[in-house]
């Protein structure tokens, strides 16, 4: 008797605890649906920043002293963050890690094999020319600041692999760094060069562009250090 009492308390229990039946297709997702959910929301939201065209805190921050300026005198140290020039010498000096296993960190490159970048008129002269090498690379014998160069299959173009405003960061950066003083090259000039020489497939030699030697790609520069920087202080080689 005893026994078929609690049998049939436990029986109702059960029966209470029972739910009614949802009707298919509203039963509540299993709990690794949640999950997944949430790993896909992680994933999306980490490619969303960068993806959104360099999106920042420090530039979106309403506080932020490089968008307002720094009233303390001097500017402290949020000034020039939006120079130009600045902007562009600090993505240079990243950019040039590209080049720097030649022409050396300290842009003297390799006696009789890479040619320097400190105090070649490559660098200092016209921008035509300079942007062509980067753009195509250059091939045969090459003359640097008084040296002769014939590196064996030269220097390879860099164009495909590098977009124009990386180009131009990179080498507004050699234009002035180890002592070399130039005015800023901007993405639209190495985009005008693109499309001048879209047909060109071969490496430049020398010879090719000697007329180039001290022409410059016409185009704007930003007000600044970048543009003060007169094109006939550089040294005429
Ligand atoms: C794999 C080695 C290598 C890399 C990487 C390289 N260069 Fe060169 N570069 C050379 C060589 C070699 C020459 C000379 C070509 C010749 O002998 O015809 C040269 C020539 C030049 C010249 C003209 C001569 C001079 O010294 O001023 C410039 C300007 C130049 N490179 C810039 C760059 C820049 C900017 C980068 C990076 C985007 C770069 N190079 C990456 C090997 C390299």
């Amino acid at each position: 008797m005893n026994t078929d009492s609690t049998d049939l308390d436990r029986l109702h229990a059960a029966v209470r605890r029972e739910k009614a039946d949802l009707e298919p297709g509203r039963e509540p997702a299993p709990l690794w649906v949640m999950f997944l959910f949430m790993i896909i929301a992680i994933v999306a939201g980490g490619q969303l920043g960068p993806m959104t065209g360099g999106w920042s805190f420090s530039v979106s921050n309403p506080f932020s002293l490089a968008r307002h300026g720094d009233p303390r005198p001097g500017g402290g140290a949020g000034a020039g963050a939006t120079d130009p020039f600045q902007t562009a010498m600090k993505k240079g000096s990243s950019g040039y890690a590209v080049c720097g296993g030649c022409h050396q960190g300290s842009g003297t490159g390799i006696p009789g094999q890479y040619p320097p970048l400190a105090g070649s008129e490559w660098v200092n002269g016209g921008t035509e020319r300079l942007i062509r090498v980067v753009q195509h690379g250059l091939v045969g014998q090459v003359t640097v600041a008084g040296q002769n160069y014939n590196f064996p299959g030269g220097m390879q173009p860099f164009g495909a692999a590098m977009s124009a405003g990386d180009l131009a960061n990179v080498l507004t950066y050699i234009r002035n760094t180890w002592g070399n003083e130039g005015t800023m090259i901007t993405k639209e000039m190495v985009e005008k060069v693109r499309k001048d020489e879209s047909a060109r497939a071969k490496q430049w030699t020398q010879a090719e562009l000697e007329s180039f030697a001290s022409a410059n790609v016409p185009g704007e520069i930003p007000a600044g250090p970048g543009a003060t920087v007169a094109a006939e202080a550089a040294p005429a080689k």
